[in-house]
């Protein structure tokens, strides 16, 4: 009997595609970059399995491409880059890797946070530039964490993550999100509205996921509401933040900083504005990048796949409803 094929989009820890190898024939994509849209469709009439990255694709046309597909698994929580209503209406099941990251990208959003407000990454330009000439009252004087107004903008499992940090750093929370009040008063926090969050607020942190309602939740209007002297962190989705209201309010010094972890392309391309910045702090879509949890990530997607093939009920599935 043929063995089930899944096609890997991107080199895993070799003991995880060692589990994945034992239930089925598996490619994995070798190449450093993504494949190609094209690509992925040209091998997805062969595949029972896909194990996909957050760069990947995954639309109605890749779905009719592979008409045996029984799973299709997100190394990823978020899963904005697959159709998931045309994946339940195909019957296929799409699994992601939740509760893993939370600590490591809550840990993240707080580095993002701290190395913003106290202008860390400044000072090591400072020093490498041979500017550290003596010590100086003013000099790199940033903003306190501790003490300071926190807004999370989502209080899922991540934002609730961000929420105990806040309070080890006697922090006022304010947050705005679909939990209920109770829900948010258990976290250390206040449920209020998202103008009120904002103009309180001396840190805000999203942690929404990205879909046709949060896509560009902040914007101008809103950044307009924020102090000037507010930062802005956001290891959510790039689009959930409006990249050109983010360059205007941060020239304008209409808010202090930003700290992005995500963009709107990834990769940001070199020339965009928002490099320009001295005020804004990126990095590569690093939050969940700790050794151990990529690992565990991957073993979660692999656990996904495993499941699909078999018929069985994917341990983390986005859209359940295929079962009913
Ligand atoms: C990373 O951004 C993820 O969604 O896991």
């Amino acid at each position: 009997m043929s063995r089930d094929k899944v096609f890997v989009t991107r080199e895993l820890p070799p003991a995880t595609l060692d589990r994945l190898r034992k239930h089925c024939e598996v490619e994995v994509w070798q190449e450093f970059l993504p494949p190609d849209y094209e690509i992925i469709c040209g091998k997805a009439g062969d595949l029972a399995g896909l194990l996909s990255l957050l760069t990947d694709r995954i639309d109605p046309q890749l779905m009719d491409a592979g008409p045996n597909l029984k799973v299709i698994s997100n190394l990823a929580v978020g899963y904005d880059n697959i159709d998931i209503p045309a994946a339940s209406q195909r019957g296929i099941p799409v699994g992601n890797t939740p509760g893993v990251l939370n600590d490591t990208t809550a840990d993240f959003a707080f580095a993002l946070m701290m190395a913003v407000a106290r202008r860390i990454p400044e000072g090591q330009r400072y020093v490498q530039d041979g500017k550290w000439k003596t010590w100086h009252p003013t000099v790199l004087a940033g903003q306190d964490i501790f003490g300071s107004t926190l807004g999370i903008i989502g209080s899922g499992r991540i934002g609730a993550a961000v929420a105990r940090r806040a309070q080890g750093f006697d922090m006022r929370l304010l947050v705005n999100s679909l939990e209920t009040e109770e829900e948010i008063r258990q976290l250390g926090g206040e449920k209020v509205d998202l103008d009120f969050l904002l103009t309180e607020s001396d840190f805000v942190s999203l942690h929404v996921p990205l879909t046709d309602e949060t896509h560009h939740l902040i914007s101008e209007r809103e950044l307009g509401l924020m102090k000037p002297t507010a930062i802005l962190v956001n290891t959510a989705r790039g689009s959930v933040l409006d990249p050109e209201a983010l360059f205007a309010a941060l020239r304008d010094g209409k808010i202090l900083a930003a700290g992005l972890d995500v963009t709107d392309p990834e990769p940001i391309p070199l020339d965009d504005p928002l490099l320009t910045l001295d005020n804004c702090l990126i990095v590569p879509h690093i939050a969940s990048a700790s050794v151990a949890t990529r690992t565990k990530m991957a073993d979660m997607a692999v656990d996904n796949v495993i499941a699909g093939l078999r018929g069985e009920r994917l341990p983390t599935c986005v859209n359940p409803e295929v079962y009913d």
